[in-house]
């Protein structure tokens, strides 16, 4: 597939205004883009980069027309956009990375499954919940404990349930069904790892070193690179992110995420058709980040070099959401002092309970000493 080349300062139009849009804006603000993001809250993380920001609910035909009208080139900065409007954009002669082929493919749990296994990638045994009834024969074909999760819209944890008994199953909320569901067996695994890789023009692709994560609460808490993890799994895990990127024919950034179990078996867990949290290291740890891969790669230009430059370690920065107020960030001097640390805060107003505000990351001679870093320069930080 030949791409547009698109120079600095052509328009780069993103579709949502997180965290991931604003790093994203960052990147490529750097090379001297002009950058439009859509969203529907005013002053969005990405809009306080951005040139400009068109405040609109992802359902709006017209405000998508109009940021497609003013872009070169059209991405997003997470899954849950609106395909169908995607798709009418692309039919309609815009250029849209990753396409809406992808989107539709990654955006639903059971579709990105289903794709994995036809292109010979293990996964978690899994089925498709419908109604009620559907969980009990789940239970007796592949038994418990499972995780049930919307297959749409679900992130951070939200829309999942970890059932252990039978009772768990009973509990599940009926509200739960107005969606459609998919049980997966529970995966005991030994490290969840997770390989960010992108692909450009005439089939370039590159990946980044592995990252180790682990979650709280079913959110990332921490990644470090190197992972802990013998050779031949860091190249297993490698060929599976550049296989899913090359069928899928993604132009631009994908994040997989896997688990790896006993014996060396590696199954993916999930597919994110862009940037990824657990490679916010790249900024620091590598000579192009993921996010700068991902503008080079949409903008049809060559990609940069992946290695690592430091072993590091990366720890979210959560809301708190106790108390009055709580949007203030307390601590921020300490952590300052501490060496190789950099700071990030995405300029969100409310530091609501679980909501990601921020990141740190470390970088120190080696992964052990990165991550005590990291975990001790959080326990500095609170939210007044
Ligand atoms: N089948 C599973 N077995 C074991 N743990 C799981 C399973 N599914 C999810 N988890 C845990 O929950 C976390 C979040 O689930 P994930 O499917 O990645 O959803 P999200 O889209 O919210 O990131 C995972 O990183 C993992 O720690
Ligand atoms: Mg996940």
């Amino acid at each position: 597939m030949s791409i547009k080349k698109i120079y600095p300062k052509a328009t780069i139009g993103i579709f949502g205004g997180g965290q991931l849009g604003r790093m994203l804006a960052q990147a490529a603000k750097k090379i001297g883009y002009n950058i439009i993001t859509l969203d529907p809250i005013p002053n969005s993380p990405c809009a306080q980069i951005a040139d400009e920001q068109i405040v609109a609910a992802f359902d709006d035909y017209g405000a998508a027309e109009r940021l497609a009208e003013q872009s070169d080139v059209l991405t997003y900065e997470f899954e849950n956009v609106n395909a169908d409007i995607i798709e009418h954009l692309e039919k309609k002669g815009n250029t849209v990375f990753p396409s809406s082929t992808v989107l539709r493919i990654t955006q639903n749990r059971i579709k990105e499954k289903e794709f994995l296994k036809k292109i010979g990638i293990s996964v978690t045994d899994f089925r498709a919940i419908v109604r009620r009834s559907h969980l009990e024969e789940a239970k007796e074909e592949l038994g418990l404990p499972a995780m049930l999760k919307t297959a749409t819209g679900g992130y951070d944890g939200k829309g999942q349930i970890l059932l252990n008994t039978e009772e768990d199953i009973l509990d599940v909320p009926q509200d739960l069904f107005l969606k459609e569901l998919i049980w997966e067996r529970y995966v005991p695994f030994i490290k969840e790892i997770s390989v960010i890789c992108a692909r450009g023009a005439s089939n370039e692709l590159i990946t980044f070193p592995v990252s180790e994560n682990v979650h709280r609460d079913n959110i990332l808490y921490t990644s470090t690179v190197p992972a802990r993890i013998p050779a031949e799994v860091e190249k297993k895990a490698t060929d599976i992110a550049r296989r899913i990127s090359e069928r899928l024919e993604v132009i631009g950034v994908i994040g997989v995420e896997m688990f790896l179990c006993e014996d060396g078996i590696i199954l993916v867990n999930e597919i994110a058709p862009r940037v990824h949290n657990s490679g916010h290291y790249t900024i620091e740890a590598c000579y192009t980040s993921q996010f700068e891969q991902h503008i080079r790669a949409i903008c049809g230009l060559p990609l940069g070099r992946t290695e690592l430059l430091s072993p590091v370690a990366m720890i979210n920065i959560l809301g708190e959401g106790k108390g009055q107020g709580g949007d203030f960030l307390v601590g921020v001097e300490k952590v300052l002092s501490i060496p190789g640390i950099s700071l990030h805060l995405y300029g969100k107003e409310r530091a609501r309970a679980g909501r990601k505000m921020g990141h740190l990351t470390v970088l120190a001679d080696s992964v052990l000493e990165a991550v005590s870093r990291a975990k001790k320069a959080i326990e500095m930080l609170s939210w007044e």
